[in-house]
């Protein structure tokens, strides 16, 4: 049934909220194919006022592709997320919150730099669902940007500059700025481990261009010096901070957003540690990357 459902775009770069669909509900074909319109439109979309159960989050979730698998934790964490045993595999927890001394998810309190999802790994997430059971009051808004038009918008010059050129994506470190489990810190960027992918994809539904920059902390453009590299990695990373081609999502207990991982970067506000935050997350298995 599609009679109630509406989308509303926020008016900026991307985004819209998608009202009168129960995610804890079958969604039928029909609205299905509504809301996929909306998300290739709109690339992130807001689903506010939902109660999901992980079960629930898992099943909307796989209407998009198949899930994926947790991301690796930070070194030296021990997590009690509480999730049932056979979601864990499935469902990221990013909260700060402690029980009994021990985290009950990943990311804490303090800024995520702008990232992509997965971006270190050979096929990054697709997409990305991310739900909130808790909030504080102030602080942690998600900040999405709009990859297609950082890219559309750049100099010819840097257009140029990035043709054909591909960039490491750095693996040892979460977008937190944490060391993952298994790596150790590297000091020069052409040696970050991580994933290779080209810095123009194409998106493989819209046959778009964007700009894919994963996360800036030990990037390395191939085929450069160290020096040259961080230069034009600087540079492009100048155009894309403008605010023109991004939009925060302030968020309230049962929002549960959805972005596309391949045409848009995300960041995070910090809060105060003394608030609680609880958020629920999966993610879907992304295609190989088409350089652009
Ligand atoms: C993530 C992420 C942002 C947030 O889970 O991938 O970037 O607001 N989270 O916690
Ligand atoms: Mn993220």
């Amino acid at each position: 049934m599609t009679d109630r459902l509406w989308i509303q775009p926020t008016g900026a770069a991307l985004g819209a909220d998608v009202h009168g669909v129960d995610l804890s509900k079958p969604v039928d074909d029909a609205t299905f194919a509504v809301v996929e319109k909306a998300w290739a439109e709109h690339l992130v979309l807001r689903f506010p006022g939902q109660r999901l159960s992980d079960d629930d989050l898992m099943g909307f979730s796989a209407r998009f592709g198949e899930l994926d698998r947790v991301p690796l934790p930070s070194a030296g964490q021990v997590y009690d997320s509480g999730v049932a045993p056979h979601a864990r595999e499935w469902m990221t927890v990013v909260s700060n919150i402690r029980v009994a001394e021990k985290l009950v998810g990943g990311l804490g309190n303090s800024e995520l730099v702008w990232h992509t999802d997965m971006s270190y790994q050979p096929l990054p997430a697709r997409a990305s669902l991310l739900y909130a059971l808790e909030c504080p009051p102030k602080g942690a808004d998600t900040w999405y940007c709009n990859m297609y038009q950082a890219y559309d918008t750049l100099p010819d010059e840097l257009k140029r500059a990035i043709a054909g050129k591909v960039c490491t994506h750095d693996a040892s470190h979460n977008s937190a700025g944490e060391l993952r489990r298994g790596f150790q810190e590297t000091h020069d960027p052409s040696r970050t481990p991580g994933a290779v992918h080209p810095l123009v994809r194409l998106h493989p539904v819209s046959g778009r261009k964007c700009l894919f920059l994963g996360r800036r902390p030990f990037a390395y453009v191939h085929g450069l010096s160290v020096p040259d590299s961080e230069a034009l990695l600087d540079k492009l990373w100048a155009h894309v901070a403008n605010p023109a081609f991004a939009w925060a999502q302030q968020w309230r207990v049962g929002d549960a957003v959805l972005w596309d991982n391949r045409c848009t970067m995300h960041r995070r506000d910090e809060f105060d540690d003394r608030m609680r935050r609880l958020m629920h997350r999966t993610q879907i298995v992304g295609e190989p990357v088409l350089a652009g």
